[in-house]
Formats: structure tokens, C-alpha cells, sequence
């Protein structure tokens, strides 16, 4: 059997997630698919397409395994989150392609955690929503990226056509329509900054500390002088604002939200860097660009841009000239994690 996750951008809320804020995803069309056949001898076999390598465990010894620091930990923090929920990992031999760029912040960690707790769980019942939380716990725990729900959420719970309103605080989330006249374009730095894990770590724990209880329920009075806790406050009703103006057909406020959550995480969280600030400017300023952002955990990665459909040829040109290396990716609502076959 085949399982798939797609990947995904995330429009706008950034760093809410964790916060128990709103996020307002899409899943791609990129996906991690892992194949799962029987197989012999107690063992759990994993073969990485992309990485040419193969990797066994005796399933025995999967409770006791410690982060190896590479992609294997996303399996095997996975099982090890299966097995303290009481499922028992059978013999499989797994084999993982992904059409997902890795770094690029489009979640090809939550997709490979998804589509191989799917593969792992080969068809048995699992509640959809435990299921995400089980993947954000090996993320956080095996593979020590303490992530929101986000990712994993959209993973499998995203719809075609549509992007998900997610409320972190409730795990309820709602369609949202977006206006039939735009593309979404994600447009790739190919930057990855190592400072990306160390200080997303540190994000969590300044939020946490910032306010008595989440910062979802703190004002602009109550976290004065505190930029961090700032654009959290303020990205979280960005959100809403955005879903407001999806709704209502708005582009050109919905690309003002875009490039309000951009100077937000540029100045106030302090997580763009020096490329991304250029793909974004540069954006701004091309014809038929509505708005444009960062998008993912920060440090690099993809920026996010809202595009009138019939300047999307001009546009990916504009922004090959000025940025040579980029790689622009239309992004069109792809569905959640499935069996396919
Ligand atoms: C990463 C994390 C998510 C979320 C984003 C930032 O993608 O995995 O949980 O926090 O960063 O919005």
C-alpha cells in the first residue's frame, strides 16, 4: 500500500500555532509518499529515495532508539510515539519518495511524519485529530523541534480548493474560499539558516514567558514594549482580518495583511533574514503582486505571494532576474494525507 501527505504554505499566522492562535494553511501538491510492503525477520526497513540510503531496526529495539540526528529520526520518532500509544509496529519494509524541497519551511518533516504514521498504522482506526498530535509529539520529543500543531493539522486534515482556518487553542478548523482571480506563488530562497532550530526554540520560550496564561488572550496594553509577544498579538488578529477579507473578495487587503505580517516578523519577531527581505520587496513592487511574505518557521525558506493570475509569467520572470537562484512554485489547495493505492 501507498500513503501520501502533501506538504504545505502557510498563508498567514506565523508563529501563532504555538501560541494557540489561528493559522491559515494550504496543503501543495508536493507530497511525501512511503510505500509499505510485509516484511520478514522482525524488522523494520526504511529505504530513502531521495537520501539513497537504507536504514533497518529490529522492531524490538525501536523503544529504545536515540536520535540519530538524521532523516531516520522523523520514523522513528513516529513508531516510538505509535508504540506508547499502544499500537505494535509490524515487519514492513518502507521506501520513502518525496516531491517536497527539504529546508524550504513547506513542511516536508510533518509530511514524512504523517504519511509514515500512516504506512506504520497500514489501515488500522486512528482518530484523525490524535493522529496529528501524536506527529507534533515526535517532533518534538524524539526529534527535539518543540513545532506547533500546524503542520501536522493541514497535513491531514487540508481540503481541495480551499485554505484551513485552524483555531490552535480548540483543534477546530474551517474551510476558507479564496478568491477565484489569484495564484499563490511560493518563491523558494534556497537559503537555510542554521539558526533557524536554536531560535524558534527560543521564540517558544519567550512566548511562554511573556504572559500569564497564551498570548492569544493578551491585548497590545498588556505585553507593551515586548515587540516579541507583539507580533503575536498582532498576527493572530492579522488572521482573522485576512480570512475577513478572502470572504469578502478583497485582494488588495488581503496583499496589505500579507505585507503587514512580513514587517511584523521582520521587525517585531526578528526572524526574516537579508534574501527573504529582498524576494519580498522586490515582489511588492512587480506588477499584478497583491502582497507578499515570509512564510514557515523563518531564517530563510519560501516567501508566500499573492499574484493576478495573468501576471503570474511576468511576475516568475521579474523575480528570476532579480533573484537568479529563486524557485517559484505554484501553489494550488491540494487535499490531506490519503491512502493511494
Ligand atoms: C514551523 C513549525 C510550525 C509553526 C511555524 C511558524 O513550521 O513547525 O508549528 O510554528 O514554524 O508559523
Amino acid at each position: 500500500m501507498i500513503f501520501r501527505a502533501p506538504g504545505r504554505v502557510n498563508l498567514i499566522g506565523e508563529h501563532t500555532d504555538y501560541n494557540q492562535g489561528f493559522v491559515l494553511p494550504i496543503a501543495l501538491h508536493l507530497e511525501t509518499r512511503v510505500e509499505a510492503r510485509p516484511a520478514t525477520g522482525g524488522v523494520l526497513q526504511v529505504h530513502s529515495a531521495s537520501r539513497r540510503e537504507m536504514k533497518a531496526w529490529a522492531v524490538e529495539s525501536i523503544r529504545h532508539r536515540e536520535p540519530q540526528h538524521d532523516w531516520s529520526d522523523y520514523v522513528i520518532g513516529v513508531a516510538r510515539e505509535l508504540i506508547a500509544a499502544g499500537f505494535e509496529i509490524p515487519a514492513l519494509a518502507l521506501h520513502i519518495e518525496s516531491t517536497i524541497p527539504e529546508g524550504a519551511g513547506l513542511s516536508s518533516s510533518a509530511a514524512l511524519e504523517v504519511a509514515t504514521a500512516l504506512a506504520l498504522l497500514q489501515g488500522r482506526e486512528f482518530d484523525r485529530l490524535e493522529l496529528a498530535r501524536l506527529c507534533q509529539r515526535a517532533e518534538s520529543n524524539f526529534v527535539g523541534m518543540p513545532c506547533g500543531i500546524m503542520d501536522q493539522y493541514v497535513s491531514i486534515f487540508a481540503s481541495e480548493h480551499a485554505a484551513l482556518k485552524i483555531d490552535c487553542r480548540s483543534l477546530e478548523s474551517e474551510s476558507v474560499r479564496l478568491p477565484d482571480h489569484v495564484a499563490i506563488l511560493a518563491v523558494n530562497s534556497m537559503v537555510k539558516h542554521n539558526l533557524g532550530q536554536s531560535a524558534y526554540r527560543t521564540r517558544v520560550r519567550e512566548c511562554a514567558e511573556a504572559f500569564r496564561g497564551s498570548l492569544r488572550d493578551a491585548t497590545l496594553d498588556q505585553i507593551r514594549g515586548n515587540k516579541h509577544a507583539r507580533h503575536v498579538v498582532t498576527e493572530n488578529q492579522r488572521v482573522l482580518s485576512f480570512v475577513e477579507a478572502a470572504s469578502a473578495g478583497d485582494l488588495t487587503r488581503m496583499g496589505e495583511l500579507f505585507l503587514e505580517s512580513h514587517a511584523s516578523m521582520r521587525d517585531d519577531y526578528e526572524i526574516s533574514c537579508a534574501e527573504i527581505d529582498f524576494l519580498v520587496d522586490t515582489a511588492k513592487n512587480i506588477p499584478g503582486c497583491y502582497g507578499a511574505r515570509m512564510t514557515g518557521g523563518g531564517f530563510g525558506g519560501c516567501t508566500v505571494n499573492l499574484v493576478s493570475p495573468e501576471y503570474v509569467p511576468d511576475f516568475t520572470r521579474a523575480i528570476l532576474r532579480a533573484y537568479p537562484q529563486a524557485q517559484v512554485i505554484e501553489c494550488v489547495p491540494a487535499g490531506g494525507a490519503s491512502v493511494c493505492g
